[in-house]
């Protein structure tokens, strides 16, 4: 549903966002996790097609996000990190505009701005000016926005930022029962967040992939395990996981990227067990290239380190 390929953002001498990779298959809810900076923004905002790339590619739903932005653009809800609200409008009049620009037929209008203001909890204040709201009520009237076209892919950049503890809770809910009907991609620097709503989780820090995996493995990773990242030139042979997963002291075995005959793996073990000859030897005596090898594990737990644990509102 979401295919993003080496896609890089640099602004002037920074760069924000360096050669990432991933897919995000239909229904998933697939969660962005980094600390601040890492670039998760940055990656939103190219995959809305709010800006192009540097380099790279993102192909949503079909559509390649530069090549077809008006196909491509129907089918995405984005909630950037301001909620875009007009501030002299109220609630009700600010969706029911923008479901008229989301070219929602005027016949139906009405039935899914009531919808969308039931699912995101802002009945209540329906007649309240978009700028007299509070952080937590605006924030849920940008999910309701991004929400209004019933779009198949919704891009949500920290939709629990300023949220009180209770507010977090429905808005997990809500966006869980959204997955399965939509392909959903949320953005966070808070731990738990991801476990409690994601299937799958990108991790990135200063633009660069760190990991990909489920909540699940991450933490069991993280919990005395070594990651060992591996790029192999296999040429045409497909059997490369199991020659790495046969390895004595292997404990799993993920693919992270390929192109062309050439692919990453990450390869975890049992902590404290150094599986780098086993390893190589493995691919060498296959004949197939190793083109790198490399220990992972402390640039996961630096990851960690940086993030927010806490479940509290934060700025
Ligand atoms: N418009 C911009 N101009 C220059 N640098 C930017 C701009 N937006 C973001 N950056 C830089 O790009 C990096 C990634 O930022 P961002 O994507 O906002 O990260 P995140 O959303 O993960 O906190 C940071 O170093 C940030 O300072
Ligand atoms: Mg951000």
């Amino acid at each position: 549903m979401i295919e993003v390929q080496h896609l890089t953002k640099r602004y002037g001498p920074t760069t924000a966002v360096d050669d990432i990779s991933f897919r995000v298959e239909p229904g998933e809810i697939l969660g962005f996790l980094g600390p601040n900076g890492a670039g998760k923004t940055t990656t939103m905002r190219v995959l809305t097609g709010y800006m192009p790339p540097t380099e790279g590619r993102a192909v949503v739903a079909g559509y390649d996000i530069f090549e077809q932005p008006i196909a491509a653009k129907r089918r995405i809800g984005y909630l950037p990190e301001t909620p875009p609200l007009y501030p002299e409008m109220t609630v009700r009049d600010y969706l029911t505009f923008v479901s008229k620009i989301r070219g929602v037929p005027r016949a139906e209008r009405r039935a899914r701005v009531n919808d969308v203001m039931e699912r995101t909890r802002v009945a209540d204040v329906a007649q309240r000016h978009c700028g007299k709201l509070s952080k937590g009520y605006r924030q849920r009237v940008g999910l309701a926005q991004a929400l209004l076209h019933n779009p198949e892919v919704l891009i949500l950049d920290e939709p629990t930022a300023g949220l009180d503890p209770k507010q977090i809770i429905e808005t997990r809910q809500l966006i869980k029962q959204l997955g399965g009907d939509h392909t959903v991609i949320l953005s966070t620097h808070i731990l738990p967040e991801v476990s409690q709503t994601c299937q799958r989780v990108v991790i990135i820090n200063k633009g660069r992939v760190v990991a990909i995996d489920t909540p699940d493995n991450l933490t069991s990773r993280l919990r005395g395990s070594e990651t060992m990242y591996v790029q192999i030139d296999a040429g045409a042979n497909g059997a490369v996981q199991d020659a790495l997963a046969a390895v004595p002291g292997v404990t799993h075995v993920a693919q992270t990227e390929s192109r062309g005959t050439v692919a990453s793996y990450e390869v975890n073990s049992d902590s404290g067990r150094d599986i780098r000859r086993e390893l190589s030897a493995a691919v060498v005596n296959r004949g197939w290239g190793l083109l790198e090898l490399r220990p992972l594990r402390m640039s996961l737990e630096e990851v960690f380190l940086h993030l927010t644990t806490e479940e509290a509102p934060h700025e």
